[in-house]
């Protein structure tokens, strides 16, 4: 089997269990971060969602952005189960397209949406895959678009770092396991950031010390960060 077999069949594996085992070893943080600047999105008209697996940042933004057409891409068919429901809760399934593939090979349109959504998935990628797809998800923005990014960083405390890396050492050999995860340690998001065109407008990077929440535009022009 594949590592996108493996992939897919451990996400599908997962899904039930999901939301549970996240939350027995972080509580409520992870939602809090994921949602954490849902609100402070500007009205959206068209977004891509990556991999939002049980949906909810998708159901957060049905329920914000009332009037925004919403294209969801996962590989795992189990995940997108648990999004259709939560979009049929919402009343929004009239304006959400679920999408089942790889969003590797995802041809995302270029200059097409407003808003592209990326939780808790870009460390599923390893660094050449995100060298190479990023630059292609963020093609898709239009000119005044916007990135919700979501995701685990390292912190910058020595202490904090230590911490982050005991989690990260068993999240990354129980995903390995499940999912095939080809990464030994947590890509330095930070960095790939940097190396895109981005602005930060907001940020929410104290809910919890491993996680930043961030609205980030392309284009060098002087943000509005906190
Ligand atoms: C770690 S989970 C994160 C789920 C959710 N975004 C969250 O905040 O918890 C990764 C999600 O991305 C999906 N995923 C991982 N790799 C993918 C890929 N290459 N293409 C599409 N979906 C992928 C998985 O199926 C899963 O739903």
């Amino acid at each position: 089997m594949d590592q996108s077999e493996l992939s897919v069949r451990g996400y599908d594996r997962l899904a039930k269990v999901y939301r549970g085992l996240e939350f027995c070893l972080f509580g409520n943080s992870l939602y809090r971060a994921r949602v954490a600047l849902v609100d402070q999105l500007p009205v959206t008209g068209r977004a891509l969602v990556l991999g939002d697996g049980t949906g909810q940042v998708l159901q957060q933004l049905c329920l914000t952005q009332p009037n925004c057409q919403i294209t969801t891409v996962d590989q795992s068919e189990q995940m997108l189960r648990r999004q259709r429901r939560r979009v049929e809760r919402v009343g929004a399934s009239d304006r959400v397209m679920f999408v089942q593939t790889d969003a590797r090979t995802f041809p995302v349109p270029t200059d097409k949406y407003d808003l592209l959504v990326a939780a808790f998935i870009l460390d599923c990628f390893t660094e050449s895959e995100l060298a190479d797809c990023l630059p292609r998800f963020l093609a898709g923005l239009r000119p005044q678009g916007m990135f919700y990014f979501v995701d685990f960083v390292w912190p910058k405390t020595r202490w904090r770092r230590r911490q982050a890396a005991a989690y990260q050492w068993l999240m990354h050999r129980f995903f390995r396991w499940q999912t095939g995860l080809p990464n030994r340690r947590l890509v330095d998001l930070e960095c790939v950031l940097a190396g895109q065109n981005l602005v930060t407008l907001h940020s929410a990077d104290r809910l919890h010390p491993m996680t930043s929440c961030r609205i980030l535009k392309v284009g060098w022009d002087s943000g509005m960060s906190d």
